[in-house]
């Protein structure tokens, strides 16, 4: 397949908002700076602003840039943009961080200073029915935007230091500088990233390797983050991924890292949120197959595909897959498009059914997932998200 090659970052160029060391020594000396405590999310995504994972954003979002992301899915500039960025805080620490102008950014450790511009209210059902199309509050997404704090604080943001205490689970993160420059030094042309929040069975294992017949690398790009309570934890999926490529994946056409953030759930929306963060990583193409970023029955199986038609700009270019599982008579791993037999040969594949083996004590078989994954998943006392 024909391709031009790594993509420009989303916007056109890639953030940098991280201090140098002398301005990072002057921050952190200064003990008359305001410092307001902020979550591990924000904390997150204080990172991916200042490395360009979110390019074009530099800080978080103001009052017009949020009104045209809900409205319109596309920031005030016009630019393709489907969720919000905020920063939330309670009235009084809203206004304490206005008057300040410069505040720094607390997690376990100093992580960031932020120019504050502005702060405004603004209604969180609407953000809630916008971004998740629903109300409804059994969302985690909606149950998580009902939860913020009433006012949103925005203003550009410049990184003063790594967040600490999850070193093990950062360990292959990359920044879209370090992702780009492994796929430039490998000659790559095309490379197609692969979402996932699931420890990888064998549907995920054949829409990843599908794509090694037609493109130059596959990305393999799991999140790493808040999810909900129930999906496997980080770190299972992290040793399940190294047990997976180590004995299946040709290394040389596939690239590992974790991308860290939190999982929202908002399917078709989030579907183009993810594909914008693999554009900035460097990706020129981006799998999107059944259910993507889906929750319960919330959305349409093929939601997450259509809503790609809206965004003919987007600059990466997804890749679509029909529904996977497992044949009883082609005896394989197969898709409705490919698969003339009756439902009962199938056996589904899904993150929710082999969580639910899991959890009732079932050994997944060979069928569904490698034996190396289950053994990771095995060895865990508790693979799962309290
Ligand atoms: S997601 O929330 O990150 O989308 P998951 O990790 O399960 O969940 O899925 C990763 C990607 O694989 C998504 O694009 C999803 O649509 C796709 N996918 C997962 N299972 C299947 C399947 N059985 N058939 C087709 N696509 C699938």
């Amino acid at each position: 397949m024909v391709s031009k090659g790594i993509p420009e970052p989303h916007g056109g160029n890639l953030i940098n908002r991280v201090l140098d060391s002398s301005s990072r020594e002057r921050i952190l000396n200064d003990d008359d700076i305001l410092r307001i405590h902020i979550s591990d999310d924000l904390a997150s995504d204080v990172g991916n602003i200042a490395d360009g994972i979110f390019s074009p954003l530099e800080g978080f979002m103001n009052y017009d840039d949020l009104i045209h992301v809900l409205r319109e899915g596309r920031l005030a500039n016009g630019l393709a943009w489907t969720i919000p960025i905020l920063l939330d805080a309670d009235y009084s620490t809203a206004v304490r961080m206005k008057d300040a102008r410069e505040v720094l950014l607390v997690s376990n450790n100093v992580i960031a200073l932020m120019h504050v511009e502005d702060h405004f209210r603004y209604d969180k059902m609407d953000i809630a029915r916008s971004v998740y199309q629903t109300g409804d509050t059994s969302h985690p997404g909606v149950a998580k935007t009902l939860a913020m704090k009433d006012m949103f604080v925005h203003g550009k943001i410049d990184l003063v230091s790594r967040i600490v205490g999850k070193e093990g689970l950062m360990r292959y993160r990359l920044t879209p500088e370090e992702s780009r420059k492994i796929m430039v030094e490998r000659g790559w042309k095309s490379v197609v990233g692969f979402q996932t929040r699931n420890i990888p069975h064998l549907a995920h294992e054949m829409l990843q390797k599908s794509v090694l017949n037609f493109f130059d690398a596959l990305f393999i790009n799991p999140l790493i983050g808040r999810k909900k309570s129930g999906d496997f934890k980080d770190e299972v999926i992290i040793k399940a991924y190294e047990v997976l490529v180590d004995n299946y994946y040709p290394k040389d056409r596939v690239l590992f890292a974790t991308l860290h953030t939190e999982m929202r759930y908002a399917g078709p929306k989030e579907a183009i949120h993810h594909a914008i963060m693999r554009k900035n990583l460097g990706c020129t193409h981006f799998i999107v197959g059944r259910d993507h970023a889906g929750v319960g029955s919330f959305y349409h199986p093929f939601a997450a595909q259509e809503i790609f038609k809206d965004y003919p700009d987007l600059g990466i270019e997804p890749v679509f897959f029909p529904v996977f599982f497992y044949c009883k008579r082609c005896m394989g791993i197969v898709s409705e498009r490919m698969c003339p037999h009756p439902i009962d040969y199938r056996l589904e594949l899904s993150g929710t059914r082999l969580r639910k083996m899991i959890n009732e004590g079932e050994r997944p078989s060979e069928l569904l997932m490698r034996p190396e994954v289950v053994d990771v998943i095995m060895q865990h006392n508790d693979p799962f998200v309290p």
